[in-house]
């Protein structure tokens, strides 16, 4: 009787495969190394979301300019039953990038409603915003079983078990715009080689706009997005022993209207240099020099049903919330 309760406690319900966590430090040595000798110097986004930095991120989805994460939650709260009833007998979500999956919760319900239990597989590259998601959502749903990977997105594809029954996909809040093209098509490649026919996927894409509400998105007025960007410089500081002046410098948001991109930069507001002890580095910037941070690529509906067609699957229904700023996008694996 008393293993029968303990097999329904959250904690029985969990298993998350810490991949991030090998070979996590030099990797990061050895990327920031590269982007900040390159010419122009970058930096990487994954790095963005150590714990701290999903913590912001959250904020940043709160924020009144950021509209991506509020129009997206308005589709799946609105289309939750019919998104789901596009694949009848799905026993597996799984969530590439999943975050604090609060919007995930959408589709985990409607799915329980459908099925009476799931297994939910989410990916993260933060195993903190995982095991903190993972235990609010077991305490959620006493029928969810989870079997979480903190990876970055191509080591989980390849670490994901066999599997015979339905799935869905989830890609959310337009992380499909950070990448470029050619990546894009990999990453779409990469989710179909591990799905099946008549499997499918529902891919969150940011519209494009007007100029100014999408630099405003991605700059917002109370430093939210600052604070999210310069907290990869404290975590240079602070992993290897550099000294970045947080406050010298500045966030730039531009809007590229050719490439359909945000562009996402921090620009150096003096002359500086700066050393990076843990890397035997030093590195000078000038006064207005840009530190590329991250591209956000917008899309027409069009680019999505190519973008599909090009990585074998079929873009079969979109969604757009009230104000048309947003798609949810399901495709079916051909
Ligand atoms: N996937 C998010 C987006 O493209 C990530 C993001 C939001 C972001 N705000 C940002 C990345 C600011 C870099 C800078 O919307």
């Amino acid at each position: 009787m008393a293993s029968q309760t303990n097999s329904n406690q959250p904690r029985s319900r969990l298993i998350i495969h810490d991949l991030a966590r090998r070979n996590g430090h030099a990797d990061f040595a050895r990327d920031i190394h590269r982007g900040l000798t390159s010419n122009p110097k970058h930096l990487f986004p994954k790095y963005l979301y150590d714990e701290l930095g999903s913590r912001l991120f959250e904020a940043i989805c709160q924020v009144d300019e950021y509209y991506l994460t509020r129009a997206e939650d308005e589709i799946l709260t609105t289309h939750a039953g019919e998104i789901v009833s596009s694949v009848p007998s799905c026993e597996t979500l799984i969530e590439l990038g999943s975050g604090s999956a609060e919007k995930t919760r959408k589709i985990i319900e409607a799915l329980i409603r459908q099925r009476g239990e799931l297994l939910f597989v989410p990916v993260d590259i933060s195993a903190s915003a995982l095991e903190e998601s993972s235990h609010s959502l077991l305490d959620s749903y006493p029928n969810l079983r989870i079997d979480a990977y903190a990876a970055d997105y191509f080591q989980a594809l390849a670490a994901l078990p066999k599997r015979d029954a339905p799935a869905l996909v989830l890609f959310l809040g337009s992380n499909i715009g950070n990448f470029e093209r050619d990546q894009a098509t990999d990453f779409l490649r990469g989710i179909r080689g591990v799905l099946h026919r008549g499997d499918a996927l529902l891919l969150g894409a940011d519209l494009k706009k007007d100029r100014a509400v999408l630099e405003a998105a991605y700059n917002d007025s109370l430093g939210v997005t600052r604070s999210f960007i310069i907290n990869e410089l404290e975590r240079i500081n602070r992993e290897l022993n550099a000294n970045f002046d947080l406050w010298a410098f500045g966030l730039r948001s531009v809007y590229n209207e050719s490439l359909g991109r945000v562009e996402v930069y921090l620009e150096s507001l003096r002359d500086q240099s700066v050393t990076i002890r843990g890397l035997n580095l030093t590195i000078s910037l000038q006064v207005g020099e840009r530190i590329h941070v991250e591209n956000a690529y917008k899309f027409d509906p069009e680019d999505l049903r190519k973008l599909g067609a090009q990585t074998g699957f079929s873009l079969e229904r979109t969604w757009l919330d009230q104000q048309g700023k947003f798609s949810s996008n399901l495709f079916r694996v051909d």
